[in-house]
């Protein structure tokens, strides 16, 4: 990320400005001839709620915010209101912005920053100059506001820094990040910011016997690996570590199970979304220090089909010992993440969080609106998930795990089976691995949201880094509220 983001203490005459305004306050004028400042006023009278006076070597923006609503959806508002800005900025071919709120409001203007920044974000390394989009990226955005610290704004770069990178993994076909360049990439940002991190590779893998991880990769070309990733600062606030689980999946055929062409397998580079996310999440705790222990730990692999793909009909050993008749190829997630599940054990963690694109169903039951949670965790920390999903509209659904669910995956001849039949198959996937935890734990099916076909606000097309934002906004709460 290229951008840089300061704090300021006056607008100039040079730079672009965005005025941002409560609803029903009056605004600032004195950026404003006469005959602008009537123009904008009567756009406002009509209802607009975004004015854009063009003063030639500048642009001014008025935004206007509706604080009577909800804090979540006015804060959404003043995201979008960012992106728009954005937008009409690099059209423009200008660089640079300064922004302040009329109330000096910090936290939405924060967030109207977020929108700036995530919707300026481009994947265009694989673009000869001539093929990439004619628009300015920005690069310098001033914000003018007194009661916003130094320190605000840091964390504020950290973690739109780690949201670019998780974009970029998303974004990076398997052709150039297979499992081995995915742990070094993840290895790698652990060490700008003080993550130990370990990376086992495929004998070590089997000397921990995780027949999940191994099965899935038997399809492949490329060794697995298994990442963990720890900061444990000097006084953590937990005496158990929490731990984030992250489905690490380069890309997925189906194997065997093979998933047909068009559209549902040309965007599953994305299947190690999970990965890339809790990579982002613990490296964004490290770089702003915060006082939690968290573990990351990451199985991956690419799942294909080959003559020596684990076959439907197979039975998989994971590490626990649990025989699993595995009948879908296709269902590959749960597999290695039943191994991740079983190795968290040996932390006695205080919660475990697992995140990944698990089922096409929980995309078609809510769509790129919100992500599927379920889980046994105690109703206080679901609350504060959701809390935290709706402080930064990346909102959770939950779906119930009734033992109900629990008799579509019995199987004939194994412990378990791995696919459950046609009905429920978000919640199937959840019961699944649930049969490998025996701790408090939250299972994230972000299938529907980690990629976006299309721009999506200051949510770009391909790689959204959904569920970073929750996840490091919850971490930042559980601190504040020791
Ligand atoms: N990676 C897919 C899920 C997915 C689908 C992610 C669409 C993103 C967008 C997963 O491995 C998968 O194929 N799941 C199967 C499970 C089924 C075989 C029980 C599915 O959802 O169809
Ligand atoms: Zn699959
Ligand atoms: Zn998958």
């Amino acid at each position: 990320m290229d951008i840089r983001i300061y704090k300021t203490n006056k607008p100039d005459l040079k730079a672009s400005i965005a005025i941002i305004v409560t609803k029903g306050s009056k605004f600032e004028a004195s950026f404003l001839s006469d005959k602008e400042y009537n123009f904008v006023k009567q756009s406002l009278e009509k209802g607009e709620t975004q004015v854009l006076i063009n003063q030639y070597t500048r642009l001014v923006f008025v935004i206007i915010i509706d604080t009577k609503k909800q804090s979540g959806d006015y804060l959404e508002d003043s995201r979008k209101a960012g992106n728009s800005v954005q937008s009409v900025l690099s059209e423009h071919k200008l660089e640079t912005i300064k922004a302040f709120h009329s109330e000096n409001n910090a936290d939405i203007l924060m967030a109207f920053t977020e929108g700036l920044v995530l919707g300026s974000y481009r994947f265009n390394k694989y673009q000869k100059k001539s093929n990439k989009d004619k628009t300015v990226p920005l690069k310098e955005v001033g914000l003018i506001c007194q009661p916003l610290s130094k320190e605000k704004i840091n964390s504020a770069i950290n973690i739109f820094k780690a949201i670019y990178k998780v974009r970029d993994l998303v974004n990076e076909p398997v052709s150039h990040l297979n499992a081995v360049q995915l742990s070094s990439e993840l290895e790698q940002m652990g060490q700008e910011v003080g993550v130990d991190v370990e990376i086992f590779n495929k004998s070590k893998i089997e000397s921990l016997k995780m027949g999940g991880l191994l099965a899935v990769n038997k399809g492949s070309v490329d060794p697995p690996t298994f990442t963990v990733m720890e900061w444990k600062p000097v006084k953590p606030i937990n005496k158990k570590p929490y731990i984030l689980v992250g489905k690490g999946i380069v890309y997925d055929t189906g194997g065997l199970s093979l998933k047909p062409t068009s559209d549902s397998m040309d965007y599953m580079k994305s299947d190690m979304s999970g990965a890339a996310i809790i990579g982002g999440v613990i490296c964004t705790i490290a770089a702003n220090k915060l006082p939690v222990h968290v573990i990351a730990l990451i199985p991956a692999t690419d799942n294909r089909p080959s003559g020596n793909a684990y076959a439907p009909g197979d039975i998989v050993t994971i590490m626990d010992g649990t025989n699993v008749e595995m009948l879908n190829s296709d269902a590959e997630g749960r597999m290695v993440l039943a191994d991740a599940l079983v190795y968290a054990k040996k932390y006695k963690p205080e919660l475990v969080i697992d995140v990944a694109t698990l089922t096409g169903s929980a995309s078609m039951a809510i769509g790129p609106y919100a992500l599927v949670a379920m889980g046994t965790a105690s109703v206080e920390i679901k609350n504060k998930l959701i809390k935290s999903g709706e402080n930064v509209y990346e909102r959770i659904v939950e779906f119930p795990l009734w033992e109900d669910y629990a008799e579509l995956l019995k199987s004939d001849i194994a412990d378990i089976k791995n696919v459950g039949g046609k009905e429920a198959g978000a919640i199937v996937g959840g019961k699944f691995l649930e049969y490998f935890t025996s701790y408090p734990w939250v299972h994230f099916d972000i299938a529907g949201v980690a990629f976006s076909k299309k721009n999506d606000n200051y949510r770009k097309k391909g790689g959204t880094g959904f569920g970073m934002r929750l996840l490091y906004d919850f971490f930042c709460n559980l601190c504040s509220d020791q």
